[in-house]
């Protein structure tokens, strides 16, 4: 009599026990994932941040489009807002003063404005660390020393520093301005269908924030929080319109430069494709096209 159960053959039952062990994982996996499919249209369950995240509206900038152009007493009003209420918090680490006579600060107002500001410095004759008022060619201090006393004053949160912050972020000039203005309590909605993701204490619910809460307080809290020069009225939505502005002048100075630049580059390229074509009609003028035999 042949023997039933060779080698073969169990071989054969361990395999199979092998592959239904990996269908059922796949199975274990796959399962819930569909029952979640067909109760919410997608493979995962929904978060509280996919659901209450907002998006910023498009707002009107004097920069906006292929014309655009700085608004300078807009960039001005932003930075006095950046100097009197952001600067307590964020550096702006690549902006020197001199820079400032791109807003129309004549040389002595940037000199006074630098000399205002107190930067770190080297005692000449004993070397060591100090502070001295800043020079036009200085760049705009850090209100804190380190990391760690940045993150020590802010509820272990580093407040990032602003001068690319426009383009560090999608959409980042009316993010900005959004953030500024986008402050409020929790919706009703949100507590009753995710409970847990009450706003922890120390952090601030702002719907425009990727995860909806951050540990920066509302910087912008009244009306008149500082006195605009040319006498626009500082109402909130104008400060923040005001600041983000000028971030976004601080990200790329030369933005509307940049795209002059590019009128006219296309502009002279339509001019040298005109030239080259009649070039080659004339320089092919003496040869006949052959006649081929059709
Ligand atoms: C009291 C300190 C403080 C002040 C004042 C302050 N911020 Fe902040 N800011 C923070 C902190 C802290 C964070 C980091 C928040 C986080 O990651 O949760 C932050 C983050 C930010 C961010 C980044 C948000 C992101 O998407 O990561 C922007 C933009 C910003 N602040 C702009 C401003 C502007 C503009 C002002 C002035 C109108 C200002 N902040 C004033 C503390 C401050």
């Amino acid at each position: 009599m042949r023997q039933l159960i060779t080698p073969r053959v169990i071989a054969f039952a361990v395999g199979m026990l092998f592959a239904l062990a990996v269908l059922w994982a796949l199975l274990q996996g796959v399962g819930p994932a569909f029952s979640t499919l067909a109760k919410y249209g997608r493979f995962t369950e929904p978060t509280a941040e996919q659901g209450f995240h907002e998006y910023p509206a498009k707002r009107d900038f004097s920069f906006n489009g292929p014309f655009g152009k700085w608004d300078t007493l807009q960039l001005q009003r932003g930075l006095k807002v950046y100097d009197e209420v952001c600067a307590a918090c964020h550096s702006l680490k690549f902006v020197a003063f001199r820079d400032l006579s791109a807003l129309g600060l004549s040389e002595g107002q940037v000199k006074a404005y630098a000399s205002k500001k107190v930067v770190p410095g080297i005692d000449p004759v004993t070397g060591e660390v100090t502070t001295r008022p800043g020079l036009p060619t200085d760049y705009f201090p850090s209100p804190y020393p380190n990391a760690v006393a940045a993150a020590a004053a802010n509820n272990n949160a580093i407040p990032p520093d602003l001068s690319l912050i426009t383009k560090a972020r999608k959409d980042g000039v009316n993010y900005v301005a959004a953030l500024l203005t986008g402050y409020g309590p929790q919706p009703a909605e949100l507590l009753k269908k995710f409970p847990d993701s009450k706003t922890p204490p120390g952090l601030h619910y702002n719907p425009y924030f990727a995860n909806l809460n951050l540990a920066m307080a509302p910087p912008l809290t009244a009306e008149g929080q500082v006195t605009f020069d040319d006498g626009t009225k500082a109402t909130i939505p104008q400060m923040a319109n005001d600041v983000a502005a000028f971030l976004a002048w601080t990200a790329e100075p030369q933005l509307v430069k940049r795209r002059q630049t590019g009128w006219a580059v296309m502009v002279f390229l339509l001019f040298a494709t005109v030239l080259a074509y009649m070039s080659k009609q004339q320089i092919w003028s003496a040869v006949k096209p052959k006649k081929t035999k059709g």
